[in-house]
């Protein structure tokens, strides 16, 4: 075989290779416990999450805390109506504000590079074992540059741990209990001090 065809069969090979292992997509619709923090950002928090990417709407519960304060928050982002509602059970007071961000998906980048499968846990006992694929990718949120770190199920894409590391953040967010059933309405109702604003 001469020089040129063994570097296009590694070209076949490559691209056959990249078009196997696209991202998946995740499920539209779920629900689950996340912990996350940014260490140098000082902040960490663990809530109750429901995602909604067909009504383009977040509901994040929880306790969350910047530096040394701590609070147990609401916050309700609704994309299609470019507004968010963010009660603070410590004031007991909700603030609504513009939302100017558009909606992104919380998905794999498309132009992600796969990293490979591995198992959390051990695959060789029986149920103790998740197999998760790795992406990695650059992305710019926000005006930021990260390097990020995907992980989820192979089975059913469901997402499992996102690091976005630079200079000034280490964030990472882990998920649990995931339950893809679908949301409704009430899955995103406003806190009663958030009705009347
Ligand atoms: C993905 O890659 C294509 C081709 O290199 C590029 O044109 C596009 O801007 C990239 N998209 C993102 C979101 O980086
Ligand atoms: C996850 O689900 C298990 C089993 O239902 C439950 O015992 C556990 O408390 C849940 N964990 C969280 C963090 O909600």
């Amino acid at each position: 075989m001469n020089k040129l065809s063994l570097v296009s069969v590694i070209t076949v090979l490559m691209v056959v290779q990249s078009q196997a292992r696209m991202p998946c997509k995740e499920p539209a619709q779920w629900k689950a416990m996340g912990f996350d923090r940014d260490n140098k950002a000082k902040m960490k928090s663990r809530f109750e999450i429901s995602y909604d990417a067909l009504k383009q709407r977040v509901r994040k519960v929880g306790i969350e805390q910047i530096g040394s304060k701590s609070d147990y928050v609401e916050l309700i982002q609704l994309f299609n109506e470019k507004t968010e509602y963010r009660f603070s059970d410590t004031t007991k007071t909700c603030e609504k504000k513009a939302l100017n961000q558009e909606w992104s998906d919380f998905s794999i980048p498309k132009n992600a590079t796969f990293y490979g499968d591995f198992y959390i846990g051990a695959s060789e006992l029986k149920d103790s074992s998740v197999l998760v694929s790795s992406w990695v990718d650059n992305v710019n949120l926000g005006g930021q540059k990260y390097e990020l770190l995907a992980l989820f199920t192979v089975n059913n894409c469901v997402p499992v741990s996102v690091y976005l590391d630079n200079d000034e953040h280490d964030y990472q967010v882990h998920f649990f209990n995931v339950s893809a059933k679908g949301l409704s309405d009430t899955d995103f109702s406003l806190p009663q001090e958030c009705l009347i604003l």
